[in-house]
């Protein structure tokens, strides 16, 4: 039978992280996959992650099975985190948390959740997203749509997508990014979130919003102004959530569902729903990573020693950005390129196009996603005279 089986080809994104190790370019630069990089271009261990884990070490006891919700301290930690201290959300306990295999578990999760509970409703998701959302809502078997997000000239077309979410079908899904836009790196103002806020009421629409880069943008109660926006005056909101990045423990596969309902018995009816929705797609979350995370979040020595690495990393993030539109200026770049320092998280839309991209690939050994998508982590002040010079040249 397998003889029938056709070969496609592999993850756009991921696939970078191969192409690069092969490519013997002493200058070779990776903008690709979205992780971290520090000054060396490596991706760390956070003091605060090697420190609770070597506790972890000590003091576990067992390796026992966490239940479909995963570990109840995992999301005593996390809903309050995005959901905030004393959120009215959480007083009037109208939020469950599911412990989730990354934040791509979190989204499948919601997606067969969708499928099954609320069939006959359709998912919209923003125009460019992050290429695994088109794949995974429509493997759950919903049927997806984009509303505009860029418009030409590389600018967020908020009136557009406005515009669009206002002729949504009542009921139907909506996606949002709440911070760090994957893969523009544009996010919504407080007043845009106002205004999605109205339509979404309006049109009776649920919000799916993925929040996966918590601490990147502007700092973590900031990033989460969206998601607490809508949450606290909906009565039903999606969040998945990743502690893949802002802790730095992608290979861990840490992420969370949170569900909120009207009220506390519709809340533990739809939790009682996901429960088998996990049950029937791995049984158990991996235990490790949510370990780690609550060993750090109920610890408050580790907790702030976590908060000062984030706030390093969002730091030279947002000064690499800074730089790097610097850096163009010599070549008349930097206003071309000007974006690049206003837009907030881990990627930034260049406007490189495809055939940019292709270029700085073969003749350079830059590395990034054919949709000119980069990994702003990636630039350091050591390669960014080279990365302007590179960029220079396809231009
Ligand atoms: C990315 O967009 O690069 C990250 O979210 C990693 C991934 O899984 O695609």
């Amino acid at each position: 039978m397998f003889e029938k089986i056709e070969r496609v080809p592999g993850d756009a994104i991921l696939g970078l992280i191969e192409a690069f190790k092969k490519d013997t370019n002493p200058q070779k630069v990776d903008l690709g996959v979205g992780v971290y990089k520090d000054a060396q271009g490596n991706t760390p261990v956070m003091r605060a992650v090697k420190e609770a884990e070597a506790l972890l070490l000590k003091n576990e006891t067992t390796k026992t099975y966490i239940g479909s919700h995963g570990a109840p301290a995992y999301g005593e930690v996390i809903l309050p985190m995005v959901l905030g201290e004393g959120s009215p959300v959480l007083e009037a306990k109208r939020a469950s948390a599911t412990q989730s295999p990354g934040g791509t578990g979190a989204l499948r999760l919601a997606a067969d959740f969708i499928a099954h509970q609320l069939p006959g409703k359709d998912i919209w998701v923003s125009d460019p997203t992050w290429p695994n959302h088109l794949g995974i809502f429509p493997a759950a078997g919903l049927t997806l749509h984009k509303y505009p997000y860029v418009d030409a000239d590389n600018r967020l077309d908020f009136d557009g997508m406005l515009a669009a979410l206002k002729q949504i079908p009542e009921g139907d899904v909506v996606l949002l990014h709440a911070c760090c836009h994957n893969p523009t790196g544009f996010d919504l103002s407080r007043d845009q979130w106002q205004q999605v806020l109205e339509v979404v009421r309006e049109r009776g629409l649920l919000p799916l919003i993925d929040f996966a880069y918590q601490g990147f943008g502007e700092g973590l109660d900031e990033d989460a102004y969206g998601v607490r926006l809508m949450a606290e005056n909906l009565d039903e909101v999606i969040i998945t959530s990743s502690c893949s990045k802002n802790f730095g423990i992608y290979c861990e596969r840490t992420g969370c569902l949170i569900m909120v309902a009207k009220n506390e018995e519709q809340m533990e009816n739809v939790r009682s729903q996901i429960a088998i929705v996990a049950r029937e797609n791995y049984s158990n979350p991996p235990a490790h990573g949510g370990a780690i995370v609550s060993e750090i979040l109920h610890s408050a020595e580790l907790a702030a020693t976590w908060r000062e690495e984030l706030t390093e990393m969002r730091g030279r993030i947002n000064t690499l950005r800074r730089d790097f539109v610097e850096a163009l200026k010599p070549y008349g770049l930097d206003q071309k390129y000007a974006c690049v320092a206003e837009q907030r998280g881990m990627f930034s839309y260049t406007g490189l196009t495809a055939e940019q991209v292709d270029r700085l690939r073969d003749e350079f050994g830059i590395y990034m996603v054919r949709s000119g998508r980069a990994n702003v982590a990636g630039f350091s002040h050591e390669n960014l005279p080279y990365l302007a010079k590179a960029i220079a040249a396809v231009n």
